[in-house]
């Protein structure tokens, strides 16, 4: 979540924040959930709603299948015009952030109430009951039989595959596009999901298309990721560098003094 504000702020986007459930984290692995009751998490969503209009709503970690409930009638009640639904159900760290038994739920009750859905491969493959392959005709279908669940757009990321270009796949309306950029060789790779996602909600009330959107918010993502190695943050998979376009490049690289 805090990069998903990072995110909107450096996109020129003001973010406001409910949590589901804290984590404790570092970059190495997630030692532990506590989910919020349900009651609370309706609360959080009802009072932002109530005063502050909501351009877009950008659905991260939940954590279980009561708490995609609550979402899911939060969004049914208050229809936020842009919903990106980042279906995660596992850390970079190989640590599960949503209970198998959600995986249905979130199926079920938020695909369907979804602009676009954002899923990584193995998301991809446990949304659809099957294994899912960085193989362009097998990510296509993906994509397609997702949206066929009720997601508007699906954009299928490949950041997974192990190919020198990472190609991810949006299936918008009848068309499927495939956007590729070459892979960059970093273990900063903390949170690059949850970055284009909160992108992609930034950026769909400023764009006019979905792809529009979803193109620029890559492009903002590959930033991120090339100057990830200009911080150093923890020893395992570090953060992006959200402000790349903001910070003075040279100081980050030099370590002098602001
Ligand atoms: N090394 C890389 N170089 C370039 N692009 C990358 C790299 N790794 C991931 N990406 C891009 O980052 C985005 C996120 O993809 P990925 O498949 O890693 O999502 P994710 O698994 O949900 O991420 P996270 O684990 O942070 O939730 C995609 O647009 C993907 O193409
Ligand atoms: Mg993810």
């Amino acid at each position: 979540m805090l990069a998903d504000l990072k995110t909107f702020a450096a996109l020129g986007a003001y973010g406001c924040g409910v949590v589901a459930a804290l984590t404790a984290q570092n970059t190495r692995s997630v030692t532990g959930i506590h989910e919020v009751p349900p009651a609370f998490l309706r609360l959080q969503l009802d009072t932002l709603f109530d005063d502050v209009r909501i351009d877009a709503v950008k659905v991260g970690m939940l954590a279980s299948a009561e708490l995609v409930r609550v979402v899911a009638e939060a969004l049914r009640r208050h229809r936020p015009r842009f919903v990106v639904l980042d279906p995660v159900m596992v850390a970079k760290s190989g640590d599960r952030l949503l209970r198998a038994d959600a995986v249905a739920a979130l199926r079920s009750e938020l695909l369907p109430l979804a602009t676009i859905v954002t899923p990584n491969l193995p998301e991809a493959g446990d949304l659809l009951e099957r294994p899912v392959s960085e193989a362009l005709a097998d990510m296509r279908s993906a994509a397609a039989a997702l949206q066929a669940l009720g997601a508007q757009a699906v954009l299928v990321k490949g950041g997974h595959g192990t190919g020198r270009t990472v190609v991810d796949v949006l299936r918008d309306g009848p068309d499927t596009i495939e956007l590729s950029a070459p892979r960059i060789a970093t273990k900063n790779t903390h949170g690059t999901g949850c970055t284009l996602s909160s992108a992609i909600a930034a950026l769909l009330p400023q764009r006019s298309t979905v792809a529009d959107a979803v193109r620029d918010a890559r492009e903002y993502l590959l930033g991120a990721i090339r100057a990830s190695d200009e911080l150093e943050v923890g020893s395992g998979h570090g953060p992006l560098n959200h402000f790349h376009e903001v910070w003075p490049r040279s100081r980050a690289v030099t370590g002098e003094p602001a």
